[in-house]
């Protein structure tokens, strides 16, 4: 099946775009689709043409799971997840999307990692540090959640992580659900692509998005959830650990429990301290 070029792909996000912006919003199918203007799931474009089916639906205002932009067992090779990642971040563009673009970010923080990472972990939005560098969690809390990686038997760059919001809140707010279900769209088809065996929340905001309704943190640790054709794990976010160090004895049995899920064993002396 033809592959559509980078630009015909965003020839099709942008006239989605314009539609939107003169108030339609459905779009329909018509008949079967001609070879031509089929996308196939494997293509590394069907996160741009996701996009811009889900820029067709209104915003949802509370927290409530998207539509999930891709098919339920499609699965991209993983050959070509690092493009199709790529191909996220170039439809984000400079993204004016939600008010977070206008509230002081300097950078969009996608996200990074092992496009085939067996684990992923999503924190809440990027901080100050993160905002001035375009990574997630490189402040105080992404050094934990760096000990808390090695502590696993992993190095940061064989998992992958992102946050419910790629742009910074102000003062580090928790995110509207305006901004966070604008977000999610991009960090679903993340998921989409990258496929985790098991998703890491990092907190309440994390929890919330991922499963698509509130609960404490309390009532969702200790067992495995489905999310997003994933297993998901929530924990303690680790700025909250920051401030309360007696807890990571409870984040640990958390993330214990992922290892356990991916067969990892801790190395000798492990301690997410
Ligand atoms: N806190 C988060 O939730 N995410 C980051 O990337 C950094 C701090």
């Amino acid at each position: 099946m033809p592959r559509l070029t980078s630009e015909q792909q965003q020839a099709i996000a942008a006239r989605v775009r314009y539609y939107r912006d003169l108030g339609v919003y459905d779009f329909y199918r018509r008949g079967e689709a001609s070879a031509e203007s089929q996308i196939t799931l494997e293509s590394a474009s069907e996160p741009i043409a996701a996009a811009a089916a889900e820029e067709t639906m209104p915003k949802k205002q509370s927290p409530a799971p998207q539509k999930d932009l891709i098919a339920a067992g499609s699965l991209i090779a993983p050959e070509k997840r690092e493009a199709a990642l790529r191909a996220i971040r170039e439809e984000i563009g400079d993204c004016k999307r939600c008010p977070l673009a206008f509230a002081g970010r300097h950078t969009i923080v996608f996200g990074e990692g092992d496009p085939n990472a067996r684990l992923m972990f999503v924190g809440e939005g990027p901080g100050a540090d993160e905002d001035m560098q375009g990574r997630p969690f490189v402040g105080r809390a992404g050094q934990l959640l760096n000990n808390m990686i090695t502590a696993m038997g992993l190095e940061r760059e064989q998992v992958y992580i992102a946050n419910i919001v790629k742009c910074r809140p102000p003062q580090n707010r928790t995110p509207e659900p305006e901004e966070a279900n604008t977000c999610t769209q991009f960090l679903f088809q993340q998921i989409g692509v990258i496929r985790p065996e098991i998703l890491v929340a990092l907190g309440a905001t994390a929890a919330t998005y991922l499963l698509g309704g509130k609960a404490s943190l309390s009532s969702l640790r200790g067992r495995i959830h489905q999310a997003r054709g994933s297993k998901l794990i929530v924990t303690y976010h680790p700025a909250y650990l920051l401030r309360d160090p007696r807890q990571k004895k409870e984040a640990w049995a958390d993330l214990q429990m992922a290892m356990a899920e991916l067969g990892l064993k801790a190395p000798k002396r492990s301690s997410a301290e």
